[in-house]
């Protein structure tokens, strides 16, 4: 019942946050950067949407040209399970009933830790990760949360940074026999 009455004011905050980004839109320039209709809806994800999910994470990784024995071997853990967005505070953004992004926080003892941050790569570098990133801080914040954590991918790095995230830490990890340094970030909110 609580959790029903929560959804259902998330999703009335998120109607509310898609007229703001309609009235807001034209002010940062997005809205003639953004191709087709120029808006994109928000919505809380569904465990029915894991696949496209999965599917975006997929081609949004890719796009930092990685070759594909890598894009294969991580292909397990870049998968979404229906039971994560079961669990987790998953929202999609979307145009024309196409996903266009997604972010996944997941609150955890004393901090929300960001583990999706999405875009599909033909909209990337239209403004749509810094206003899907500042809807997460959102979140955690009404959520008691005064601290995001994730762990980039290095080429995501500078974005994070712009948003006022620093470098807390390095995860060593190897792919494949090639080591590799993920930076490790806090964005206080
Ligand atoms: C990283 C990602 C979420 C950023 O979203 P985006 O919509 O492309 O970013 P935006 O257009 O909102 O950029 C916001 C600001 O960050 C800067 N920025 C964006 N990507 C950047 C990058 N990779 N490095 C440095 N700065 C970057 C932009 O120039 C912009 O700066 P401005 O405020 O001066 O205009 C998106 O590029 C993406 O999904 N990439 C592929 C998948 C990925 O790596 N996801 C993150 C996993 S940790």
């Amino acid at each position: 019942m609580r959790l029903a009455l929560e959804r259902r004011l998330y999703l009335a905050g998120a109607v509310a946050g898609e007229r703001a980004l309609r009235t807001t839109s034209s002010a940062c320039g997005m809205a003639s950067m953004l191709p087709s209709d120029q808006t994109f809806r928000i919505r809380t994800a569904c465990p029915e949407d894991a696949a496209a999910l999965s599917d975006l994470v997929f081609r949004a990784k890719a796009f930092w040209g990685y070759p594909k024995e890598w894009m294969e071997e991580w292909r397990d853990e870049l998968r979404v399970t229906s039971e994560y967005v079961a669990q987790n505070r998953v929202v999609v953004a979307e145009v024309d009933h196409t996903l266009l992004a997604f972010y996944g926080l997941e609150f955890r003892a004393d901090h929300a830790y960001l583990q999706h941050l999405w875009v599909d790569p033909g909209r990337i570098g239209f403004g749509v990760g810094r206003k899907l990133l500042a809807m997460a801080c959102g979140d955690a914040r009404k959520n008691g949360y005064r601290v995001i954590e994730l762990v980039a991918d290095p080429n995501a790095e500078g974005f994070y940074a712009r948003q006022g995230a620093v470098r807390i830490g390095e995860i060593h990890g190897t792919v494949l026999g090639t080591a590799r340094i993920l930076p490790k970030m806090q964005l206080v909110l």
